[in-house]
């Protein structure tokens, strides 16, 4: 496996290349890194789950480089998706459909639905586009982490990750750190209204005043499946436990105005949400990599973007 660091053009059309040749790719996108396959290539999807670790029932995201593909993938598209996928295509949010003819079970985990996002990231749009010139439709892209693990936000954290999984004929590609650092809004978007599956950067006031419908917050009655609705998930070696005064040589995340206190780990100290979410996993990381026993997180109130960092942090967990 090989890591290429701000990748050429060329660079990139090699990487298509190595996807529709079934290998993988590791990528960079503006929520966290990916672990790619050329989404029409089964086999290659195959190679997802084993490298991950995850069980094959659970859905992968197709990335795609424009809302123009859309068709391929989904059908029976409601208004207001076409309304959030014009609104905030290329972007951090997922949505999912009714799957068309072409998706096959390896990605939907067995389900009528799929998951679609255009992510807006250079590299990862670039590779979209090369893999499409070459005949591909769509990239199929988990998290680059092991099942159960925290999402990787830079191409070292993907190295540590999965680097002893990948083979000789894999890629990463490096892009420096993700913008926003936490995973995609997901939308279940195959009712008459919209239903959040996961909390990210695309709020729901967002959606709200966009389409004019409210979102329908209920959806645990949604049957279904999204792993990261597990209940342990996004988890660091380090226990994390929730509170305002640290112990002494515990390590301790919290906005900047709150101060560190009994001689604690500060492990980062975000000075608004947007930093707090851009922030957080590879604080996290960090934790793991100075062997803390343990982290004490501050919650950061409200909601918007305050909402997913408590989804995270409270399945990290457990
Ligand atoms: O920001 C993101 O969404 C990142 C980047 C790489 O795009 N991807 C990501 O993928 O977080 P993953 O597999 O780690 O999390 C995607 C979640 C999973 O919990 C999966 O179960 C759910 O999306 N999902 C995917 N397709 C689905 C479907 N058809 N129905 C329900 N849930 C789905
Ligand atoms: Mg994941």
């Amino acid at each position: 496996m090989e890591t290429i660091s701000n990748p050429s053009q060329d660079q990139i059309l090699k990487a298509a290349k190595a996807l529709k040749n079934g290998h993988l790719v590791a990528f960079p996108t503006e929520t966290v890194y990916g672990l790619g396959a050329d989404a029409a290539n089964d086999k290659a999807v195959c190679k997802i789950y084993s490298v991950k670790g995850r069980p094959t029932d659970h859905p992968l995201i197709v990335h795609i480089s424009s809302i123009s593909q859309l068709d391929k993938w989904a059908i029976d598209i409601p208004e207001y998706a076409v309304k959030l996928a014009k609104e905030f295509w290329p972007g951090p949010m997922t949505l999912i459909l009714k799957r068309s003819g072409s998706v096959t079970n390896f990605i939907t985990g067995g389900q009528e639905y799929v998951g679609l996002r255009v992510p807006n990231q250079p590299i990862a749009l670039a590779l979209l586009r090369a893999h499409e010139i070459l005949g591909g439709f769509g990239i199929a892209a988990p998290s680059a982490n092991r099942f159960g693990a925290v999402s990787p936000t830079t191409a070292s954290a993907v190295q540590e990750e999965l680097g002893c999984s990948l083979n000789d004929n894999d890629l990463i590609l490096d892009d420096g750190p993700c913008v926003i650092g936490i995973e995609s809004t997901i939308i279940d978007c195959t009712n008459s209204a919209p239903s959040i599956l996961r909390y990210g950067a695309i709020t729901i006031k967002m959606i709200e005043t966009l389409v004019g419908i409210k979102v329908n917050l209920n959806h645990e009655d949604s049957a279904k499946r999204v792993s990261g609705r597990l209940k342990k998930h996004y988890s660091p070696r380090a226990k994390i436990e929730f509170g305002k005064a640290p112990k002494p040589g515990q390590g301790f995340i919290a906005l900047a105005s709150i101060p560190n206190s009994n001689n604690s780990i500060r492990l980062a100290s975000p000075i608004n949400l947007v930093e707090f979410s851009h922030q957080l996993y590879s604080a996290l990381r960090l934790a793991d990599s100075l062997s803390l026993e343990s982290i004490l997180v501050t919650l950061p109130e409200g909601d918007g973007l305050a909402l997913a960092i408590r989804d995270r942090l409270i399945r990290a967990a457990g």
